[in-house]
């Protein structure tokens, strides 16, 4: 049985000390906004945040994460950072298939508690792991400039 704190609320998970954090949180917490693509750490599907740093789920065992703060993008809107980024894709109609957008905004919302103001490349050098099939590359990067905006 391992802890976890998901959400701000202490869960307990029946599972395998190496089970990737992913399958936890989609199969026995049944949070499934949390997407899985590759597996392997390379897509950015699978985002969540671990003590508030944008982490790859599908390649973190969960017992790594024990006691630490998780956090997905069921309640990332909780945060005032959360809330303007999930605006801004609304504003700016970022969201095409939708499958890779969850783990895009646990990563716009990481870029933008460490960073105000990011430039272009600020912007792409955190979003580089961030794959996303249907090309909402200049949304997302607008997208984010009009959350920071929003922020000032
Ligand atoms: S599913 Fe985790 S990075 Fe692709
Ligand atoms: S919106 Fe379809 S993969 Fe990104």
């Amino acid at each position: 049985m391992i802890q976890l704190n998901v959400n701000g609320k202490p869960q307990r998970a029946d599972v395998d000390p190496d089970t990737p954090l992913l399958w936890t949180l989609r199969d026995s917490l049944l949070l499934t906004g949390t997407k899985f693509g590759c597996g392997a750490g390379l897509c950015g599907a699978c985002t969540v945040h671990v003590d508030g740093q944008p982490t790859r789920s599908c390649i973190t065992p969960v017992s790594s994460v024990a006691g630490k703060k998780i956090t997905t993008i069921e309640v990332v809107d909780n945060s005032r950072v959360g809330k303007a980024v999930q605006d801004a894709w609304r504003k700016l109609d970022v969201v095409q298939c939708g499958y890779c957008q969850s783990g895009q905004i646990m990563s716009a919302v990481g870029l933008l508690k460490a960073k105000k103001n990011p430039t272009d490349a600020d912007i792409d050098a955190a979003m580089a792991g961030n794959l996303c099939r249907c090309g909402t590359y200049v949304r997302i990067r607008a997208a984010i400039h009009e959350a920071a905006k929003a922020l000032a």
